[in-house]
């Protein structure tokens, strides 16, 4: 099997799992506890902390450990809207679940919450700026590298204007960290959302990053014990927090300017079996061609006629000759429907169904790109021919 599925979750990368087992060996006991055992466990907790802020540029009161990203968004959006009386929250419409999921409960306890529409490439409409970034919008959650399409938004210029109004920004950088760290001292956005396992981590754990300005302020999701600065109550999973930051250390720093070419030369790797792969008519390149992810490739997939292939039923083909890709967003690839975020881009209704994701990561060489073709357009051959 060849493992192009990056995006849905990343293998460990080296090491990991032997500093996990390190840990969970030294420092087992529950880091509240007093005694050496506890006091043991409290600082393979805080160094790992530590060790995450300092990859990011961010102080280590700034990272609030979570089980994952779709916890870390809740956080964000529940506690930023927390703090004030309801008003109105923009998301954009190419969103991940767990985003558009957060701001619909919102919307049931009296926010106004508005999707910012997307072009056929996926990127926000910029001319809409000023508009939905007027009163009495108090609140923007922004993903940075949308999961099934690759395209990379314009956060920091966006995340900029949102300055300069006084609105909070909160932005899904799920899909981002596994390619480049950024320089969180310098990104201006109040709140940022990560998980682990997209970057070789174990999952089970997540990151949101606070700014010291909304730390003391932000409303937990969770009451109990006061864990995580009283920002995320539960018992810390010591050995989880080791492992994340374990991956993180291998993961550069990347200017977000530079994100689309960030990940060691991931992005030519990705060129160039995007070029063997566009060979065949059958296959289009879908989301920003530019401003894409750098291990991320999605395909719009037809047959000989012309007519849309269900992604779902070529990605069952694709790993029947012994490649695992995925329809679309993992999470959303268990549900026969239309994509959301095909639709948003305006794309016919016929083909809403026809995405296919590749998506790279280290494991994956020069050397694997002829096989990787080839099982391909066989796959696509024997889902042409049934
Ligand atoms: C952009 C984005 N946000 C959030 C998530 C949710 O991450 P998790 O399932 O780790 O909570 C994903 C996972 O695919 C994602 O791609």
């Amino acid at each position: 099997m060849i493992y192009l599925d990056a995006c849905a979750t990343a293998p460990l990368r080296p090491g990991v799992l032997q500093r996990m087992v390190e840990i969970q060996d030294q420092a087992w006991a529950n880091p509240s506890s007093l005694h050496g055992f506890g006091l043991r466990a409290s600082e393979a907790l805080e160094r790992s902390r530590a060790q995450i802020a300092d990859k990011l540029n961010a102080d280590f009161r700034d990272v609030v450990f979570t089980s994952g990203a779709t916890e870390s968004v809740h956080l964000a959006l529940h506690g930023l809207a927390g703090l004030q009386s309801p008003g109105r929250l923009v998301i954009s419409s190419v969103e991940h679940p767990a985003v558009s999921g957060a701001a619909h409960q919102l919307f049931r306890n009296g926010w106004e919450v508005v999707e910012w529409p997307v072009d056929q490439l996926g990127r926000i409409r910029l001319e809409r700026l000023d508009e939905l970034l007027s009163p009495p919008t108090r609140i923007l959650s922004l993903v940075w590298g949308q999961g099934e399409i690759g395209t990379i938004q314009p956060l920091l210029s966006v995340a900029e204007a949102c300055r300069r109004r006084g609105i909070l920004i909160h932005t899904d950088a799920s899909q981002v960290l596994s390619q480049g760290l950024p320089n969180w001292s310098q990104l201006p956005v109040d709140l940022m959302s990560a998980s682990a396992h997209k970057c070789g981590g174990p999952r089970g754990i997540g990151l949101l990053l606070v700014r010291e300005s909304l730390r003391c302020e932000l409303k937990p999701l969770l009451s109990g014990g006061g864990q995580e600065a009283g920002l995320r109550s539960g018992t810390e999973s010591v050995v989880l927090a080791a492992g994340m930051a374990a991956a993180l250390a291998q993961i550069e720093r990347c200017d977000p300017d530079q994100l689309a070419v960030a990940g060691n030369g991931i992005a030519e790797l990705r060129n160039a079996l995007r070029d063997r792969l566009l060979t065949d008519e059958r296959l289009v390149v879908c989301g920003d061609p530019d401003q894409r992810l750098p291990h991320h490739l999605s395909l719009l997939v037809s047959d000989h006629n012309g007519q849309p292939v269900s992604g779902r039923q070529l990605v069952r083909s694709l790993d029947a000759q012994g490649l695992a890709v995925s329809s679309g967003s993992a999470c959303s690839s268990g549900k026969d429907s239309d994509s959301s975020v095909l639709t948003a881009m305006g794309l016919p209704q016929t083909m809403r169904r026809s995405g296919v994701r590749l998506s790279l990561g280290p494991w994956i060489s020069a050397g694997d790109l002829d096989g990787i073709t080839e099982r391909f357009f066989h796959g696509l051959e024997v889902e042409n021919n049934s």
